[in-house]
């Protein structure tokens, strides 16, 4: 089979490589010209998917920005993203550019499947008119669906084929169609009856995470001032072997999806006179909770008789997830701003991010920089860094992540 896959990122790259490495030619598709160059010369820039598996793939995995090359493909799956605006309501530019370009080259019998996460009615509603601008009519002369991507960056326990597949098609032949399809790279594909149905179970997922980290950092907040350790709390009720779902606080929400997704939902409520209070009330919690994060190194300081303003201050970890490298909504950028604007000297390590950019800061050395730094605050928790040994090597550790657990030391201070 030809696949098509448009917009090559963390979902579209590793997906792209999945129908290549089942034996399908792919037309792998990015606006981004430094990726498709990258790909060209079988340079992978997703952790998840090392070179080597790119190699491999030379003859089957064509790179390319021409929207025409996809015309030969028996099915297109777009993968592009879909941020917030500044007003924090839907984009859904990219999808609408993407739309607009297969549907100047789409042909008659392609299947095209959403996969990018959005509101319930994307589908049919935003995405099925523009496709439909070809003169070809949805659900008869091409097909439909959508289908939510659940990858997971840096997850290696679940991968694309043993992760179950929901789809959901425009008609019952649509349905057929995607099925067919994701047969071919998962294990298990859950028919749903509807792509609105589809849709919503993204969020739905994304949305249930959202909440219940909300939750565990509100209480980790009471926990600081009823002096109860709230590792503690969660390790013991983790231990209830049914009715319980474990969620770790910590420096609050980043990554593409988590931050943004809930509030897709929330805008299409409000075209419905409905108000999502769960989602909104979630959404403030965990995006307050950097600040509460800043307080807590004002206080660690304070102990120390020593102010923020001139303090060395060391965030382990930029990105917003261990083990990857992705920045996008990371809660340690919030935390630099809230910092410098204090007037604290901020520097960072991360063996994922070599540079941030936007503040002009390069990932330092672990090495000298412990010692020197009046505060160490673990932010995210990469698995390479030793914390023990930061422990013994700094002069004041704050631990927002837990992974000092079971280590107790006078210069150690634990979220
Ligand atoms: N990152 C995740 O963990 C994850 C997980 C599940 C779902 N999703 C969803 O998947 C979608 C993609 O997310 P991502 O993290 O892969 O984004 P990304 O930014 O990593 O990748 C998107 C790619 O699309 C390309 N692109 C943008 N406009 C294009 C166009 N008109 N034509 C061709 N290419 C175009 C970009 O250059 C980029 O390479 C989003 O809707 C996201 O919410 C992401």
């Amino acid at each position: 089979m030809k696949v098509g896959v448009v917009g090559l990122g963390y979902v579209g790259l590793p997906l792209a490589v999945a129908f290549a490495e089942e034996g399908n030619d792919v037309v792998a598709l990015d606006a981004d010209p430094r990726k498709i160059d990258a790909l060209a010369e079988g340079r992978s820039y997703i952790e998840d998917v090392p070179d080597e598996r790119m190699a491999a793939l030379a003859e089957r995995l064509s790179p390319t920005s021409r929207y025409p090359d996809l015309s030969s493909c028996e099915a297109v799956v777009i993968c592009v993203p879909t941020p917030l605006t500044n007003s924090r309501e839907p984009d859904l530019s990219y999808m609408i550019d993407a739309a607009t370009s297969l549907a100047a080259v789409l042909q008659k019998g392609q299947l095209v499947v959403l996969e990018s996460t959005t509101y319930p009615g994307t589908t049919r509603e935003r995405l099925r008119p523009i496709l439909e601008e070809s003169g070809l009519a949805a659900g008869r002369d091409f097909h439909l669906a959508f289908s939510p991507e659940r990858i997971d960056p840096g997850r290696t326990d679940f991968t694309i084929r043993t992760t179950p597949k929901v789809v959901g098609g425009l008609t019952e032949e649509c349905t057929r169609r995607a099925v067919e399809l994701y047969n071919r790279i998962c294990d298990t594909v859950v028919e749903v009856s509807t792509p609105d149905a589809a849709e919503l179970s993204k969020l739905l997922e994304n949305i249930f995470r959202s909440v219940n980290i909300a939750l565990v950092n509100e209480l980790a907040m009471l926990c600081e001032r009823l002096d109860i350790d709230v590792w503690e709390v969660v390790e013991a009720a983790a231990s209830k072997p049914f009715g319980f779902m474990r969620f770790d606080p910590g420096p609050g929400m980043g990554g593409h999806c988590l931050p943004v997704d809930p509030f897709y939902l929330s805008y299409k409520a409000r075209e419905h006179d409905f108000y999502t209070e769960f989602i909104e009330l979630a959404g403030k919690i965990n995006q307050n909770q950097p600040q509460w994060c800043v307080r807590r190194i004002e206080r660690a300081l304070n102990d120390q008789g020593k102010a923020v303003k001139g303090s060395s201050v060391l965030l382990l970890g930029a990105s917003y997830k261990a083990g990857v490298g992705d920045v996008r909504e990371s809660p340690t950028l919030k935390i630099i701003r809230l910092l410098r604007e204090l007037g604290a000297d901020v520097s960072y390590h991360d063996p994922h991010v070599p540079e941030l950019a936007d503040f002009e800061l390069s990932s330092v050395p672990l090495e000298g920089s412990l010692e020197s730094a009046d505060l160490v605050c673990i932010v995210t928790a990469h698995p390479s860094v030793d914390y023990t040994d930061v422990v013994e090597r700094s002069s004041l550790v704050l631990d927002f992540r837990g992974v000092t657990r079971g280590i107790e030391a006078p210069n150690l201070v634990r979220l």
